[in-house]
């Protein structure tokens, strides 16, 4: 197993190139299924996770054909087969995506049920009640959930509470079911308007995504187009994180900063410099960086996906502060990690009380999960010393490239391949 190795301490300068966001590329290349003809990804991020969405694409009869850096062209007029196995499931929970597209393509769906995860147990509930509304006939049996319908019926659905993939696998069933549907209470995240733009390209009538109610009006059938997958905010926010916890002076470029105004907003409570362009956002790091209160929430309040990293930086911080995670029940596998490198935290329930200590000291620490392997990362980046990332395949899920990036920027950073 490969580790990362780090010595902290030294300030990044320079600029780094964002690439192409995961949790919009994995729900888009599951919306190819919904059509025959060809659709054409630019921008597409190099990782673990996005090699598995193909690889189960592949598996239920695809094509797919990697034409040029950072492009692929699928082609789903093949496909035969809709059961999404255990084996791929199993290492990526967001391969029940392709269950609306499945079921309102070809009638029907067969899914390796995801079990808990590291950070949650994450039913799929919400997914599942919709399909039934709109007709889709739901079983459980040996661990797998089919879903069975001729054809889908638009329905009016509230969700009990905020998903981000229960709405993108509704919204992409809808648009093929017959007649109108509503989705109320959606998330609003804007990787679920990336594939709305994606799906709206395609054919599809979509009105309202990034919103909280998402309307629908089914058509007969998808045709062929191109995308080009939007810029990775976590990504973007990681890194932002990094100047400011370094005191350096970073330039994201290639990304969009409206997607951060929650996380942005946060880095200059803490003390750092922001600048914003168009497709630019520039991070100073201040001498001191003062603690900050943070609290999850869905967009466009504060990530969860970037609570692990602002939690590594209230450890270099001066001062108190709480943070509070309402996504995700566990979500707080790092800080144990954290407290071997010398971070003063208690966690009680939801919420995680920090001390910032102004700096920590390397250690070996083990990765837990993506958002925790980056937080460990940027905790390694300003301890002094030396620290071993073990575990380090959950970064590969979601960061490309990570310790090059971070090198490119003046980072003491290398993989050790194991
Ligand atoms: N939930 C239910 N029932 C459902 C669906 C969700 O109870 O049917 C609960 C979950 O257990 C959780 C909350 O609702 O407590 C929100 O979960 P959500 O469904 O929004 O999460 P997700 O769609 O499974 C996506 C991202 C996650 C990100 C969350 C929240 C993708 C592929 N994944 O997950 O990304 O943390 O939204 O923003 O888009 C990551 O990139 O590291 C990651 C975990």
């Amino acid at each position: 197993m490969d580790k990362i190795l780090i010595r902290g301490g030294k300030s990044l300068n320079g600029t780094i190139p964002i690439s192409g966001a995961k949790n919009a590329v994995l729900p888009i290349l599951a919306a190819t299924l919904l059509t025959d003809h060809k659709v054409h990804l630019g921008n597409i991020p190099h990782l673990r996770d996005v090699t598995t969405m193909m690889e189960l694409l592949g598996q239920h009869g695809a094509t797919l054909t990697v034409n040029e850096r950072l492009g692929v062209e699928v082609d789903c007029s093949s496909v035969n087969n809709t059961l999404a196995p255990y084996n791929l499931v199993r290492t990526m929970r967001a391969s029940v995506l392709v269950m609306g597209p499945l079921v309102a393509r070809h009638g029907q769906a067969q899914i390796s049920l995801p079990g808990g995860c590291a950070i949650g147990s994450r039913p799929i509930n919400l997914h599942l009640r919709g399909l039934e509304a709109m007709g889709a006939e739901i079983d459980l049996s040996g661990g797998y959930v089919s879903a069975k319908a001729s054809r889908l019926k638009g329905a009016n659905i509230v969700f009990d509470l905020v998903t981000v993939t229960g709405t993108e696998n509704l919204m992409m069933a809808a648009t093929l079911a017959e007649g109108r549907t509503i989705l109320e209470n959606c998330a609003c995240e804007p990787e679920v308007t990336d594939l709305a733009n994606c799906l709206i390209s395609l054919g599809a009538k979509i009105q309202g995504a990034g919103t909280s109610t998402i309307l629908i009006d089914g058509v007969e059938a998808l045709h062929g187009g191109s995308h080009n997958i939007l810029p990775d905010r976590i990504e973007t926010g990681t890194f932002m994180v990094a100047a400011a916890m370094t005191g350096g002076d970073l330039t994201m470029t290639g990304t969009d900063p409206r997607m951060l105004d929650a996380a942005t907003q946060k880095l200059r409570q803490a003390g750092a410099i922001v600048e914003e362009g168009a497709d630019w956002v520039r991070v100073i790091g201040p001498e001191h960086l003062r603690a900050v209160d943070i609290k999850t929430l869905p967009h466009p309040g504060f990530p969860t996906d970037l609570q692990a990293q602002y939690l590594a930086m209230n450890c270099v911080a001066h001062g108190a502060a709480m943070v509070t995670e309402t996504i995700f029940e566990n979500r707080f596998m790092h800080v144990s990690e954290l407290q071997r490198l010398g971070a003063d935290i208690t966690v009680n329930g939801n919420t995680a009380m920090v001390r910032g200590m102004g700096t920590l000291r390397g250690a070996p620490v083990m990765a837990t999960d993506l958002r925790a392997s980056a937080c460990l990362v940027l905790a390694g980046l300003a301890a002094e010393g030396e620290t071993e990332i073990n575990r380090v395949y959950h970064i590969d899920r979601g960061y490309e490239r990570i310790e090059e990036k971070l090198k490119a920027v003046g980072a003491n950073i290398q993989r050790i391949h194991g």
